[in-house]
């Protein structure tokens, strides 16, 4: 099912609003419940990632796929089917070392986790609750000789990996949750870690009009933002055509050292 990028909405006017809400009316009690529970969440947790870990704590309480975005199981595992076609094609072998960024209820993680060699994922998550579900799914897929490294992280200093080891990073629906200076921390970093000729491939909220944020939980940016800041850290950014095709509501980038 293509999900449809609306690219020049400025979700945070009124107008905007009202013409959504005019349109979806069931939506409304739901937002303004969300908007109520995270201005509460915000004030208890003025930095970004303390913020977001809670909303991920209190969504992944009531449904853990629904958490990473999937409100169907089927749904959740036609994402994680598409990531994972997606790297495959793209050239990743079960030899490879890959880094997920924020890899969630690995919904395409047990996929990348049963195609590589045992001790070749290394999955990392700022949500303690999400890691928990990560490792039942784990469980669930009897995926336990494969031996991934599933961290939970305050930060993308990414301090704790080696220099030059993965072929492949991947942070997918993301930056999409992220202010600009988490994703400035990251490309800040992710050059160190990236074996030669590794990549590092990132889904973000496109818009080509207005940047902006709803509720501090989804972030819109300009494909150029994003590539002149990757290039800010000699880091060279290409925007991936052939991902459109897939019909995803999130575009995608790749980044090399
Ligand atoms: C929408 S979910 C996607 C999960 C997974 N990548 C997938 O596609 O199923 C976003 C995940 O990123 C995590 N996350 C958000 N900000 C993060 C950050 N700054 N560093 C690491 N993980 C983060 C969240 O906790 C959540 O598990």
């Amino acid at each position: 099912m293509a999900t449809k990028k609306n690219l020049i909405a400025n979700r945070t006017t009124l107008a905007h609003k009202v013409r959504y809400a005019a349109r979806n009316p069931a939506r409304i009690g739901p937002y303004v419940r969300r908007a109520a529970r995270d201005s509460w969440l915000r004030l208890k947790h003025p930095d970004h990632v303390g913020y977001y870990r809670a909303v991920m704590a209190s969504d992944t309480a009531r449904n853990p796929e629904a958490a990473v975005g999937s409100q169907t199981h089927d749904r959740w595992l036609a994402l994680g089917k598409m990531q994972f076609e997606y790297l495959v094609e793209h050239g990743l072998a079960p030899h490879h070392t890959m880094l997920d960024i924020g890899c969630g209820n690995l919904r395409a993680g047990w996929r990348f986790i049963e195609h590589l060699e045992p001790g070749h994922y290394y999955g990392i998550d700022i949500s303690p609750d999400i890691l928990i579900s990560a490792k039942q799914t784990l469980a669930r897929q009897q995926l336990q000789d494969k031996l991934p490294h599933l961290t939970l992280t305050q930060d993308l200093t990414l301090d704790f990996l080696p220099d030059a080891y993965f072929d492949v990073v991947h942070a997918h629906s993301v930056f999409s949750h992220s202010p600009i200076e988490i994703i400035e921390e990251c490309f800040a970093h992710v050059g160190r870690i990236l074996a030669p000729g590794g990549f590092f491939d990132f889904t973000f909220d496109r818009t080509e009009g207005t940047e902006h944020q709803v509720l501090r939980e989804d972030f819109y940016y300009r494909t150029r933002t994003l590539v002149d800041l990757a290039a800010r850290h000699g880091l060279k950014a290409r925007f991936m055509e052939d991902w459109e095709r897939l019909g995803h509501g999130q575009s995608k980038i790749r980044v090399t050292a």
